[in-house]
């Protein structure tokens, strides 16, 4: 768990980069209408909860600022009997004074009112422009010298990792271990992708992990080849190739993993050949990370491991340098080596600083390393046996202090691992 303290030193942090006379405005996520009356299960909002560790909906975090003189309140939901017993229990403000380490609680119902008075003569507003524009420019009666996006400030901080973030990625990644190892287990004798995406997922909420942090993909064959597949529909087919990336979320970090595993728990020849060259590909990418190093030496360094290796397997034809230029290799590695990872799966930190510059590695930053070779089952320019073989392999790595870790080590992703993982079922399990 995060501890309060942590979410304030944070909030401080933020503070002292605010503009004076400023007043911040961050509001929790707004529940998501899946159709008519059913929403999709409520999800906070990633930046104000790395600023409150607040789950609950129609909740405001305000800062004002002037001078030195920062005050932080939170606006929580009135506990209301009616409402609390069609959508659950609400924390309350007498709950929420005990609770969070901010100055002021107050009600959200007065969100409003307490605007007016909280931005009198204040010349800068903050506020998240990607959610909160419309309606802050409606509310507010009065105009601002200037507005500025708090989200990049925040997004900025999250770009490194603390110890206990890193601790619940961690956990993250045990439980998705051993939902990946299952699927291991488990592939000869399951029927198709869904029955299989359904173990994944019991494992996940079994060990408390009650949402994936993504859709999952599990696609066999020629549908790896579509990158966001995510029908998960179809019937495992004997001797092809199951891409999963599946990962869960647990108590609001993401893990994001992917494995590619034979249907009947042997690799083909070809299947093997094309594995081994990912695989080493993404090996030597690991072995790459540590502070000072930039995402786009990885990215080179996976493109020209794995066209010399589809050269040498006569997957692709010509120089090197010549086919890379021409962006040739980009019909069968499409995306990019990885990306930054935490509240969010594809983390909102970012990856250029303010002078547009490739923001390099830094102790305790954490991304996915995850090269793919995508042959679709209709390319003609490729030898046969290599045709409708959709490869990736994902982990997920630390950045140390002179090296990296990889956290995710302990899944199951050689051949040899891999293999010894699968037995023989009979039973419609
Ligand atoms: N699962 C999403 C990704 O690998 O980026
Ligand atoms: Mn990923
Ligand atoms: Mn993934």
């Amino acid at each position: 768990m995060i501890k309060e303290r942590e979410y304030r030193k944070r909030r401080k942090k933020i503070a002292k980069k605010l503009l004076n006379n400023s007043v911040v405005l961050l509001t929790s996520a707004k529940p998501k209408v899946r159709s008519n009356d059913t929403n999709y299960p409520y999800r906070q909002d990633s930046n104000f909860y790395y600023l409150t560790g607040f789950k609950e909906d129609n909740a405001s975090l305000v800062f004002t600022k002037s001078g030195n003189k920062v005050k932080t309140i939170l606006f929580v939901q009135k506990k209301d009997r009616q409402e609390e017993l069609w959508n659950g229990k609400r924390l309350g403000e007498i709950e929420a004074k005990k609770r969070f380490l901010v100055d002021e609680i107050r009600v959200s119902s007065s969100l409003k009112e307490s605007l007016e008075e909280l931005c009198k003569d204040k010349e800068n507003l903050y506020f998240d422009f990607s959610i909160e524009a419309p309606k802050i420019k409606k509310s507010l009666k009065r105009s601002f010298i200037a507005h500025y996006d708090i989200s990049l400030l925040i997004k900025k901080m999250r770009l490194i990792k603390s110890k206990a973030e890193i601790k619940l990625i961690k956990k993250a990644i045990k439980i998705t271990k051993k939902a990946h190892h299952s699927a291991m287990k488990f592939n000869k004798c399951t029927k198709g992708e869904n029955e299989l995406l359904a173990k994944i997922e019991y494992i996940f909420k079994k060990n408390g992990a009650y949402s994936d942090a993504y859709t999952s993909i599990v696609a066999c064959g020629d549908s790896a080849n579509t990158l966001h597949y995510i029908a998960n529909n179809k019937d495992l087919k004997a001797k092809e190739l199951i891409l999963i990336d599946a990962g869960c979320e647990y108590e609001y970090y993401a893990s994001d993993i992917t494995r590619t595993i034979p249907t009947d728990g042997k690799f083909t020849k070809a299947q093997r050949e094309l594995y081994e060259l990912l695989l080493d590909t993404q090996e030597q990418v690991i072995k790459m990370i540590k502070p000072n190093i930039l995402r786009s030496e990885l990215q080179k360094k996976a493109e020209i491991l794995l066209v010399d290796g589809m050269i040498k397997l006569g997957i692709m034809r010509g120089k090197r340098e010549k086919l890379i230029k021409k962006l040739k290799h980009k019909k069968y590695y499409p995306h990019g080596i990885g990306h930054w990872m935490g509240l969010d799966v594809h983390d909102a930190a970012p990856y250029l600083d303010a002078d547009k510059k490739e923001i390099a590695l830094r102790k305790n930053m954490l991304l996915t390393i995850e090269p793919g070779i995508y042959i679709s089952k209709d390319d003609k320019s490729v030898p046969k046996r290599f045709r409708g073989i959709g490869i990736r392999i994902e982990d997920d790595i630390l950045v140390t202090k002179n090296s990296h870790k990889n956290l995710s080590a302990g899944i199951a992703k050689s051949v040899k691992e891999i293999e010894a993982k699968s037995y023989t079922c009979n039973s419609n399990l």
